[in-house]
């Protein structure tokens, strides 16, 4: 199982030590979440963030776009040094900005995610199976960390499992909100390959929560 601890919840007024601790821990990835005030009402991170973690972490940069212009910031981001680019099916016209997209992410040399929050029908990812090399199944509104696991989020998982299984795809599934030890497992085996983990990463010790994920 791939963990990626999202920085959304690490402590900035320690954030050498936490660092210093994820840099130690079983964690692959370190989850980006870029809010712009407008897809969600919250506001993060903006890419000069991110350069500042390429420096300090050896983690691959997992970068969550939750943005209504995915086409402009992906590109701001890739600058920046992402190696994956997750966007929101929710904030996008049509299929063929969302096939462009991907190839563009692709063109940049990173891989390309498509995301979908928890009352978006799960049949839109269909057309778009064979593009992505992950689908990042949202688990709570995005917006914020601290939330409660939605048990529906079990269910897609297997779901999607079934159709990227059929059609051959190698994409990964992420799961993303409110993931602990209990919801991780259900995760694990509801067929999901990447965990995205905030507040009980950060707020416990952050290496013995990373392997409690990891597995
Ligand atoms: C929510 C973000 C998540 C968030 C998860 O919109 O996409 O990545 O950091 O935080 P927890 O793990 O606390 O639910
Ligand atoms: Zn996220």
């Amino acid at each position: 199982m791939i963990v990626a601890p999202s920085v959304l919840s690490l402590d900035y007024s320690r954030m050498k030590e936490q660092v210093d601790e994820l840099n130690v821990s079983a964690a692959e990835w370190i989850h980006f979440d870029v809010m712009d005030g407008h897809f969600v009402p919250n506001l993060t991170f903006g890419p000069d963030i991110l350069k500042g973690f390429k420096k300090i972490c050896r983690q691959t940069m997992d970068v969550h776009l939750m943005v209504t212009d995915p086409a402009f910031f992906a590109g701001v981001f890739l600058n920046a040094g992402a190696d994956i680019i997750t966007f929101h099916i929710e904030a996008m016209d049509n299929e063929s900005d969302i096939h462009a997209l991907a190839a563009m992410i692709h063109e940049r040399g990173a891989k390309a995610g498509l995301s979908l929050k928890p009352g978006t029908d799960l049949a839109v990812l269909k057309p778009f199976l064979k593009d992505f090399d992950l689908f990042l199944i949202m688990s709570v509104e995005p917006g914020f960390g601290g939330q409660a696991f939605m048990p529906d989020a079990g269910e897609r998982i297997m779901i999607l499992r079934s159709w990227l299984d059929l059609t051959g795809s190698r994409a990964l599934i992420e799961v993303d909100g409110g993931i602990n030890e209990e919801t991780g497992r259900l995760c694990r085996q509801a067929g999901a390959d990447v965990l995205v983990a905030g507040s009980y990463v950060f707020k416990n010790d952050i290496r013995k929560a990373v392997s409690s994920l990891a597995g």
